[in-house]
């Protein structure tokens, strides 16, 4: 069996992605009711971040722990990787000590690098490019929020703001599922033609549909789903704070007035972390209506589904026979005196 990399969800079938979603919410509501089924016993993961993350590190290694594994955290500084060694022999190295490797990097040819000399899977957790671990997540958020008598493929999802790799991820994953996406945003911070082609060729296979715009009635108009994230302080390139701010704000800031454009059943999401009244506003992250923290725990029903698929199909069971057989050679030497 090959292994496979969790680096860009546009490599994944629709079929595939529900299918991790019906094995994340099944992971979900066993641990729920107390059985923690040991789906990756002794499984260890090694978890390179290259930038600082509280969804995205804890969820990975708190999922690892309940299906019966571990994770190690590798920060920067305290392993070898960026120093003498190159990214591709950390690579190897790794591949040949744990069973997955999970990497939040600054450029994405480094977790794709990662991917390419590894011999385990590789997952993306962030780069500059895209978020698929945040995709699963919010898909499976939205599965479990779906308006009355609407499948996921009969919902809109609007991103609101700048293009973010959250944003094109968003729109990744939400082509793939068949539903229609918008990116509300000003010129110049609009998703690039590149990426929106990637979109607009997963929902030519799947029914759904991309648009953006910087009108916001257009944009909002029977929305199901209203999703933001942060202006600034992502990319080192990017404009000054009180540049971006300018851009943004007012017209881009989710709040009372903006959601009341969209259906009356909208729900809102943020990958977190939100800076409170710039992109989003309290009265709207701290709605009933608001799903941010269920989502961030769902960054978690992510994680389990993605590493139990990744490494299910590679893990080596023994037998009876060779338990007792290795048993019996190991409790033959452990009663062995040396010398
Ligand atoms: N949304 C997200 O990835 O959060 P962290 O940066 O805290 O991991």
């Amino acid at each position: 069996m090959q292994k496979r990399d969790f680096i860009d969800t546009n490599t994944y079938t629709k079929e595939e992605i529900q299918y991790m979603i019906d094995l994340g919410i099944a992971i979900k509501a066993s641990i729920n009711e107390g059985y923690y089924p040991q789906l990756l016993k002794n499984r260890s993961l090694g978890m390179i971040f290259e930038q600082s993350s509280t969804r995205t590190r804890t969820s990975a290694e708190a999922a690892m722990t309940e299906l019966g594994g571990h994770a190690q955290y590798l920060a920067p500084g305290q392993i070898q990787l960026g120093g003498h060694e190159t990214i591709e022999d950390t690579s190897h190295v790794l591949g040949n000590i744990v069973d997955i490797i999970g990497a939040r990097v600054e450029r994405h040819e480094t977790v794709t690098e990662v991917g390419k000399f590894a011999k385990v899977p590789v997952v993306n957790f962030m780069s500059d490019y895209n978020h698929p671990t945040q995709e699963l997540g919010d898909i499976i958020t939205m599965s479990e929020h779906l308006p009355a008598g609407k499948q996921l493929s009969d919902c809109k999802i609007v991103f609101v703001g700048d293009a973010t790799q959250v944003c094109v991820s968003t729109m990744f994953m939400a082509t793939k599922m068949g539903m229609d996406f918008v990116q509300f945003g000003p010129k110049g911070f609009q998703i690039k033609p590149e990426e929106l082609a990637i979109g607009q060729q997963n929902a030519s296979v799947s029914g759904g549909s991309v648009l953006v715009t910087d009108n916001a009635d257009e944009a909002l108009t029977d929305a199901d789903f209203i999703y933001t994230d942060v202006w600034y302080g992502l990319y080192e390139s990017e404009l000054p704070k009180d540049e971006r701010m300018h851009i943004f704000y007012p017209k881009y800031q989710v709040n009372a007035d903006l959601v009341a454009k969209a259906s009356d059943h909208v729900k809102f999401l943020h990958c977190l972390p939100a800076t409170r009244g710039e992109e989003v506003t309290d009265e709207v992250i701290d709605s009933d209506y608001s799903l941010v923290w269920e989502e961030a725990g769902n960054r978690k029903t992510a994680m389990r589904a993605i590493f139990t698929y990744l490494l299910n199909p590679l893990m080596k069971h023994a037998t009876t026979q060779e338990v007792e057989q290795f048993q019996s050679k190991l409790d033959a030497l452990l009663t062995h005196q040396v010398g």
